[in-house]
């Protein structure tokens, strides 16, 4: 895309959004690309972006848009030091900030996992003359999670992540290892044998438009779990369940007869944490919850989920690809690559002091972007 846009030596090159949906080490390649090309043919860059990271470090001048209206325009220094809108402030303010809940000493094990494996069986060639290889999702990957902490597991797209997750979760079957749920042998449980300890761990997806079933109520959304689970006594029972899981997410309590679709992406997401929270579990697997949402929504869900923490002494396996809500949220992190986990610590020791050059690559691109 860009060699096209270059096609025809262009003296002003306008990009859109042009890494939002790429992983950030490639995102920092890409900058640089558009920044060295910007020298060589001297032209200006019109760059269209929501990151302010990227703003930050890639732009001379900045405006601030909303509805459609410039809100405020100045160098990018001063503009990022002395905001004068309040729309700026805002937008500056919802960056991800603050840190994990403190941690209580001595915690026990509520998850862990040894050694655990996953491979998928891939199909190559043609129908006539196919071969079959083996990819190593997930490669003999050891964890353990306390009580109350999160934990982060980070790594571009691809690395592992959400198959780790599923396979500790026994969503999906490892090949191999063992997973140990409140000091309980989980791994070769049936169906039946596990369903018992279904509600006390939970999950949320990233993507919370396909997550929740666009025909049922919000109402039916959230008692579905309860009925499954045998929890509540009676349907009133249940629609107090149903409606203080709801309070606890930040959402009001009437809208049990609404519809998914009546809902904006933050709110789903607070829909699907409170049909998590409804079952009352110790346990959450939060799969990036807030990388489909806009930063300052992004900013309360991270509030929202570190004050049901600390309410509910929650433990959560937090799978992200950003660092800065990583450092936000998380006790310890993990950093995966190509099925296996390079580096792990206390989110504060990995993210200041990185001993990987993968780590490293993730940190200055998360943080610096292109410097
Ligand atoms: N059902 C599947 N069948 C085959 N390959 C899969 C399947 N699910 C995931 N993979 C592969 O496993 C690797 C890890 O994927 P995933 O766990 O989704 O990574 P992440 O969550 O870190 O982006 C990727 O190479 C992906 O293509
Ligand atoms: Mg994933």
């Amino acid at each position: 895309m860009i060699a096209m846009a270059l096609a025809n030596k262009p003296d002003v090159l306008i990009a859109d959004e042009p890494t939002t949906a790429l992983d950030v080490t490639v995102q920092a390649q890409i900058l640089g690309l558009i920044r060295k090309l910007q020298l060589d043919l001297g032209m200006a860059v019109i760059l269209i972006t929501h990151d302010l990271t990227v703003v930050r470090h890639f732009s001379d001048y900045v405006y601030v848009m909303s509805e459609g209206v410039v809100r405020e325009h100045n160098k990018t220094q001063p503009l990022f030091a002395d905001p004068q809108h309040t729309y700026t402030r805002k937008l500056l303010a919802s960056e991800p900030s603050g840190e994990a809940n403190p941690l209580p000493e001595g915690g026990e094990t509520i998850l862990e996992g040894r050694d655990v494996r996953v491979a998928f069986t891939l199909k190559t060639g043609t129908f006539f003359n196919s071969s079959y290889s083996q990819l190593v999702a997930v490669n003999d990957l050891s964890i353990t999670l306390k009580k109350q902490e999160t934990l982060g597991l980070v790594g571009e797209s691809g690395s592992g992540k959400t198959t780790f997750g599923q396979a500790l979760m026994r969503l999906i079957h490892a090949d191999g290892g063992t997973v140990l749920f409140d000091d309980k042998h989980i791994e070769g449980l049936t169906r039946e044998q596990i369903r018992p300890l279904r509600s006390r761990m939970q999950v949320v997806f990233q993507d919370p438009f396909s997550s929740l079933n666009p025909r049922m109520t919000i109402g039916q959304i959230i008692e579905e779990g309860l009925i499954v689970n045998g929890i509540g006594s009676s349907g009133k029972d249940r629609d107090g369940r149903v409606r203080d899981a709801l309070v606890s997410s930040g959402l009001p309590g009437s809208i049990t007869h609404r519809f998914p679709h009546e809902f904006s992406g933050g709110q789903r997401q607070r829909i699907a944490i409170a049909r998590a929270v409804a079952l009352e579990p110790e346990f959450i697997l939060l799969d990036e919850p807030t990388s489909a949402l806009d930063l300052s929504v992004q900013a309360q869900i991270i509030e929202l989920l570190r004050t049901l923490q600390r309410e509910r002494g929650l433990s959560y396996l937090f799978i992200s690809h950003d660092l800065k809500v990583v450092r936000a949220l998380c006790h310890r992190v993990c950093v995966m690559q190509h099925g296996t986990i390079v580096e792990q610590g206390p989110v504060r020791d990995v993210l200041e002091n990185p001993q990987t050059e993968y780590t490293k690559r993730l940190v200055k691109a998360a943080f610096e972007v292109a410097a």
